[in-house]
């Protein structure tokens, strides 16, 4: 089977079939182009909210699918691969939280939307890459606690002064690996090119860069600019898809190591198997597990707009 005719194929199958299928922007582009709707994590989240068809499958990390779970309990909810984790979700546990807001009752637990619905049980908002400054900023409470990813906190930090702003130790291994080092060496190499990157990364990446966003701010940044060069500073499939929408332009990896295990997992055969088969995990979730999930997560619509 071709490509072509897998894509047609599963194209055909999720109409008959009333499935929606959501792609994070880490995905290969060949699942890109069978996809309802293509985004970052907040774009994903208000889409999982909204779509219309019964049935939803989440190319990404499970994380997302849960999310999708707990904002949608009507729906089927089917996760891409069994196996695709993040695993910044997962290092940080509910006890943890919960020992903290007992010390603290006066703090505002702030969680990335990269951790297990367990864990949000016990957060008061989420945030995402793209919306943590707006939503932050809209917190009437000084006092915050922002877990786990300690790079987007500590990018925040710098950017909320007015805000008393604590940090755990966690973050995204995969961001962790761009240096400094590898912005000096590409900046030499591209002396023309902008330097975008994802607030995952370290501050000292952060710093030189032109740009820092969301996956989807990248791209639309890159998209919008006069500029014909730019080097990346996020997952690498982020290259592939800017070649892809804009030839004419030039994108250069930040370094060659930028990659997302388990994001990679999810290939083209994982969606036709789904949209033929059935094969795939449904996510499954406990009614007040979700409810408690749930109210962070409607916080961070509330205040992210
Ligand atoms: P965004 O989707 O918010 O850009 O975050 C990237 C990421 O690492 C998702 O896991
Ligand atoms: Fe998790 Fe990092 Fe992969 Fe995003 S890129 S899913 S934060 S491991």
């Amino acid at each position: 089977m071709t490509t072509r005719e897998m894509q047609d194929e599963i194209i055909r199958l999720k109409k008959e079939k009333d499935i929606c299928i959501l792609v994070h922007a880490y995905i290969s582009h060949d699942v890109w182009e069978v996809a309802d709707y293509v985004g970052d994590s907040y774009g994903l989240s208000k889409q999982a909210a909204s779509a219309p068809q019964q049935n939803v499958l989440m190319c990404g990390v499970r994380f997302m699918a849960e999310t999708c779970k707990i904002l949608s309990p009507e729906k089927k909810v089917y996760l891409s691969h069994p196996d695709a984790g993040c695993p910044m979700a997962e290092q940080i546990d509910r006890e943890l939280i919960e020992a903290y807001k007992e010390k603290n009752p006066d703090t505002t637990v702030v969680a990335y939307i990269n951790t297990t619905a367990d864990l949000k049980t016990v957060c008061d908002v989420c945030v995402t890459s793209a919306s943590a400054l707006k939503i932050v900023n809209n917190i009437e409470n000084k006092k915050i606690l922002f877990i786990p990813d300690r790079n987007l906190g500590g990018w925040i930090k710098e950017k909320c002064p007015d805000k008393e702003i604590e940090l755990m130790q966690g973050g995204c291994p995969s961001h962790a690996l761009l240096r400094k080092e590898d912005v000096e060496r590409m900046k030499a190499k591209y002396p023309n090119a902008q330097v975008l990157v994802h607030p995952e990364s370290r501050k000292e990446v952060v710093d030189l860069a032109d740009y820092v966003g969301s996956t989807t701010g990248i791209m639309k940044f890159a998209k919008e600019s006069d500029n014909k060069e730019f080097i990346i500073g996020t997952e690498n499939s982020i290259v592939q898809h800017l070649q892809m929408d804009c030839p004419e332009k030039r994108f250069y990896e930040l370094s060659k190591d930028c990659v997302c295990r388990n994001m990679k997992l999810t290939t083209l055969a994982d969606v036709y198997n789904f949209v033929k088969y059935g094969e795939a995990e449904e996510i499954l979730m406990e009614e007040d597990v979700r409810l408690k999930a749930l109210a962070p997560i409607n916080k961070m619509l509330e205040l992210g707009g």
